[in-house]
């Protein structure tokens, strides 16, 4: 069981659509998965479950991610068990999102500063979701976790990638994804020497939690775009300046803290994510995976090319992952 956070401080840059769409790969490879859907914009639960699913879930006694950390909130007790929503038919699960989520950002803020004086509660606090998610994933056999965050470097993110094994960032070749991968890094590489420090000196504690080390395993280009009226030749400049912004911003401050925290690839590309037009919204609309439209879903003509083209690479995208992230 291996878990991945998808995670980039820029907003737009196709996290939700690549991680959605790699889950789906990936189960079509006989993988079960579970999504986790921690970006309070819900957009990943929105692309998996119909009104109906997310207006229960969100009902006094429902199921969102939100419910198991509410008592924390509310000052009520300790987490809760939560069960994640099973897609119909498929081997794969998703704790749903929720916009309440962002309550608990300011829980983890004072548990952060909890984790730093060595007290037990803030270390408790910032493991709960991870050992919610980890006990699911353990109890039914979970191969990947997939898990979606929002695009900032807030509370809530930094309890979760201290907790997950890899993490990978969907990137937009422009100056502005670029200019938002240059703290990335650093802030990353503070977080985990700080957390590291501080459960050394905290010693054993009787719960599970994150041993705060998550590895950088590359990155992913995402051919869209998403200024439109600008051309390609733009992109073309901005992607070649990538690998080295990577290198520099990313690799570079996670390994001066501990060598491990990178994969060792070759290339840190990891996979490409093609522009699909508007079988991107088509996908969303029909709660499928782009390789899954039909033409009962709306595809015509010419568009079964794309159809074909997206398993294909996503095939192998997640014939490649398995190999770099076992
Ligand atoms: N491969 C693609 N081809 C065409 N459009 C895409 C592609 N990937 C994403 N998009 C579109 O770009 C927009 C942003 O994508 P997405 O929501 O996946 O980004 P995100 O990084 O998760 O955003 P946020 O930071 O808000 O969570 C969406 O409207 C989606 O429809
Ligand atoms: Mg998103």
């Amino acid at each position: 069981m291996k878990s991945i956070a998808f995670f980039n401080n820029k907003g737009g840059v196709g996290k939700t659509t690549f991680t959605y769409h790699l889950g789906f790969a990936l189960e079509t490879l006989k993988k079960r998965i579970l999504f986790v859907d921690l970006d309070p914009q819900c957009n990943l639960t929105a692309h998996l479950c119909d009104e109906e699913t997310i207006n229960d879930a969100w009902a006094p006694n429902g199921n969102s991610i939100y419910k198991a950390v509410e008592p924390i909130v509310t000052g009520a007790g300790d987490m809760q068990s939560a069960i994640p929503y099973k897609v119909p038919d498929r081997n794969i699960w998703v704790f749903i999102g929720d916009l309440l989520l962002s309550d608990f950002d300011g829980e983890l803020s004072n548990a952060w500063t909890q984790i730093l004086a060595g007290q037990e509660r803030g270390f408790r606090v910032t493991s709960s979701i991870y050992r919610l998610i980890n006990e699911f994933a353990e109890q039914n056999k979970i191969d990947y976790i997939l898990i979606d965050l929002g695009p900032n470097l807030g509370s809530l993110n930094r309890a979760i990638l201290l907790g997950c094994d890899n993490f990978i960032i969907p990137m937009i070749p422009d100056l502005f994804s670029l200019r938002g991968s240059q703290n990335l890094g650093r802030v990353l590489a503070d977080w985990i020497s700080n957390y590291g420090n501080a459960k050394q000196r905290v010693g054993n504690l009787t719960f599970a939690t994150p041993n705060g080390k998550p590895i950088f395993s590359g990155y992913v280009l995402q051919q869209f775009n998403v200024y439109r009226t600008r051309k390609t030749k733009a992109y073309q400049n901005w992607g070649e300046q990538i690998p080295t912004y990577i290198e520099q911003y990313v690799i570079n401050p996670l390994t001066a803290v501990d060598r491990n925290l990178s994969l060792n690839l070759a290339n840190f590309q990891v996979a490409e994510f093609k522009n699909y037009h508007s079988l991107v919204p088509l996908a969303q609309e029909s709660l499928k995976p782009i390789f899954e439209l039909t033409n009962q879903d709306g595809v015509i003509g010419t568009h079964y090319q794309y159809v074909d083209n997206c398993r294909n690479e996503f095939r192998d995208i997640a014939n490649y992952l398995t190999t770099i992230i076992q």
